[in-house]
């Protein structure tokens, strides 16, 4: 039997287990996947562990995606950009290989999903956190005219910058000194819906049919996305799709076969509502 987990801490809120036991149904694939909780300072020896013993895959979630990809003796491309890894597998050889798929997923589920061209678009990111580095790393085959970030913390949002420098076209700025613009894509990436708070943002920056699109997801509308409708999104939408997308790219990493995402994506949405 093939053998998965996630990695976390809290980890109790977790899908992961659930959307991967309707990819194992769906292909016909046995396998077993658990929530790992473990204490920071016990996660390196958790993951060797976990190999050494037969282990087929891990997924991680916070804290230690930062850790994971220091761990990690080989690092896909995209998860060097994201300076973070959300899938850790053994190849042949025995390395501990990190990839990092949010980025993907999330492309995946704007462009496949919700049939909306990111290509040429003006993209407003919303936070400048773990959360926004996958993302953006996800965006940089995706040719967007530009990309502005709005941080409280501007200097965060200038080291994604710096970062991406060479990759992407991103402007800089903080809630209150953003220019005067409308973007087609609105994607919220900070933390405040956790506290059932909104983005200090005004909607005279929603472009006509604009889509906003909130990285965390909810059994109801999460805050922004009641914002986005509120003030009149084109689409409002919320992250369970891209928590999908991520764990299909996983399961193909490690069994090589693309699951079907889109009953998974309802199936969810009903258990959840
Ligand atoms: P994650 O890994 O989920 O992205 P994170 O790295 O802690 O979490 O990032 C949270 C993001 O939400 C950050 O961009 C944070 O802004 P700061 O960099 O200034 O901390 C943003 N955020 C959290 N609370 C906020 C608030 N009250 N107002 C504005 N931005 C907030």
């Amino acid at each position: 039997m093939l053998r998965f987990a996630v990695v976390g801490n809290p980890v109790a809120h977790s899908k992961s287990p659930k959307i991967h036991s309707m990819f194992a149904s769906q292909t016909g694939l046995v396998l077993e996947y658990i929530k790992a909780e473990v204490e920071p300072g016990e996660f390196e020896s958790y993951v060797k562990a976990f190999f050494a013993d037969g282990g087929n895959g891990l997924n991680i979630t916070a804290p230690f995606k930062e850790v994971a990809f220091s761990l990690s003796e080989i690092c896909s491309t995209r998860a060097s950009l994201a300076g973070a890894v959300n899938t850790l597998f053994q190849d042949s050889q025995n390395k501990l290989n990190g990839d990092n798929t949010d980025g993907k997923g999330f492309v995946t589920d704007i462009k496949s999903n919700l049939g909306y061209a990111i290509k040429d678009r003006k993209i407003l990111i919303l936070g400048a956190g773990g959360a926004v580095r996958g993302v953006l790393s996800g965006l940089v085959s995706e040719a967007p005219q530009r990309i502005t970030v709005l941080n409280r913390t501007v200097s965060k949002a200038k080291q994604l910058q710096q970062e991406f420098d060479s990759l992407l076209p991103i402007e800089v700025a903080s809630f209150t000194d953003i220019a005067n613009d409308q973007y087609d894509l609105i994607i919220n990436g900070t933390s405040m819906g956790l506290r059932g708070e909104t983005p200090p943002l005004s909607p005279l920056y929603l472009a006509p049919n604009c889509c906003c699109y909130d990285l965390m997801y909810a059994n109801n509308d999460t805050t922004f996305v009641s914002w986005a409708k509120t003030n009149g999104a084109g689409l409002a939408v919320d992250g369970l799709g891209m928590l999908v997308e991520q764990a299909a790219e996983s399961f193909n990493i490690w069994c090589n076969i693309r699951p079907d995402t889109v009953p998974v994506i309802s199936e969810l949405r009903q258990s959840i509502a």
